[in-house]
């Protein structure tokens, strides 16, 4: 009995941590460090919309720079603003109990989130602010309810609320469509998040994608090497098949005579 009991605990736990995070499904975001497109718009978003509060004290400009393919001139002209040089790491003047006092909590330092939180989390996270007049900035969120970061992307995305609107319906896990016309089933659901048309500089699927390489961003920062590994990764797998086919061979020759 006990022994079932431990197995049934062990087997909940998982949904325990996961209501601990919040219950709020994550979108999935598809990110490609490779995209230096991507990575350049969004160190670009990082340092004009989060760097007034967020560090990434563990990167350089410099180092971003040249991951990144952005000249110097160009780097120290458009992302660093704090006077900074060129081989400064990413800090900020914000003192961290003057934040505290106003935000109610410190905003942490960047560099390494995305892999404390992963993709998915950050993606969905700064997707996620509504507008809710009883906090005290005005702004909540799905993903972590009652945070304490303002709506700073608001001028982009527009207004964000919580309202009514048509959503398709999903039994199952699998979204229905009606089977005679293959038009989506859909019923009126009021806890969805709508923005406000006109309200922000971005369309939906622009604000979306702003978003996507912000995150890119983030995850590059948490792990600047990867882009190396991956490369190294395809040599050392190429060197191994090549070199495989001659010990196979050589293997051949020496028990040749032996059979
Ligand atoms: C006006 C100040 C401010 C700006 C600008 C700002 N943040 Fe924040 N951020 C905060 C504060 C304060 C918190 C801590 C929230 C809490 O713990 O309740 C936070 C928390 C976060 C977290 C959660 C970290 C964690 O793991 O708990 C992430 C991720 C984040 N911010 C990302 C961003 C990004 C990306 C930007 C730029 C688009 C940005 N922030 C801009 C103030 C700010």
């Amino acid at each position: 009995m006990k022994k079932q009991f431990a197995a049934l605990i062990l087997a909940l736990l998982p949904a325990f941590s996961f209501g601990a995070a919040g219950n709020y499904p994550l979108d999935k975001v598809d990110i490609d460090l490779a995209d230096k497109a991507a990575l350049q718009d969004g160190a670009r978003t990082f340092v004009n919309y989060c760097m007034g509060c967020h560090a990434a004290k563990f990167q350089r400009y410099e180092r971003v720079a040249n991951d990144l393919g952005i000249p110097e001139e160009i780097m120290m002209e458009n992302l660093v603003f704090t006077g900074a040089k060129i081989g400064d790491h990413m800090n900020i003047g914000m003192q961290p109990d003057h934040a505290k006092a106003w935000f109610g909590a410190t905003p942490p330092d960047l560099t390494l989130v995305a892999r404390v939180r992963g993709t998915d989390w950050l993606y969905t996270y700064l997707r996620t602010f509504y507008e809710d007049p009883s906090r005290p900035l005005g702004a909540n969120n799905k993903v972590f309810p009652n945070v304490g970061m303002p709506n700073v992307l608001v001028g982009l995305q527009g207004r964000q609320y919580i309202g009514c609107k048509q959503v398709q319906v999903v039994e199952d896990g699998k979204k229905q469509f009606d089977p005679l016309t293959g038009t989506p089933i859909t019923h009126e659901a009021c806890d969805q998040l709508t923005i406000e048309p006109n309200t922000g500089t971005q369309t939906e699927e622009q604000f979306d994608e702003t978003v996507k390489n912000l995150v890119t961003f983030l995850a590059y920062s948490a792990n600047p090497v990867k882009l190396e590994s991956q490369r190294i990764g395809t040599y050392v797998l190429l060197y191994l098949a090549f070199f495989f086919v001659f010990a196979y061979l050589l293997k051949r020759e020496y028990w040749k005579d032996v059979h």
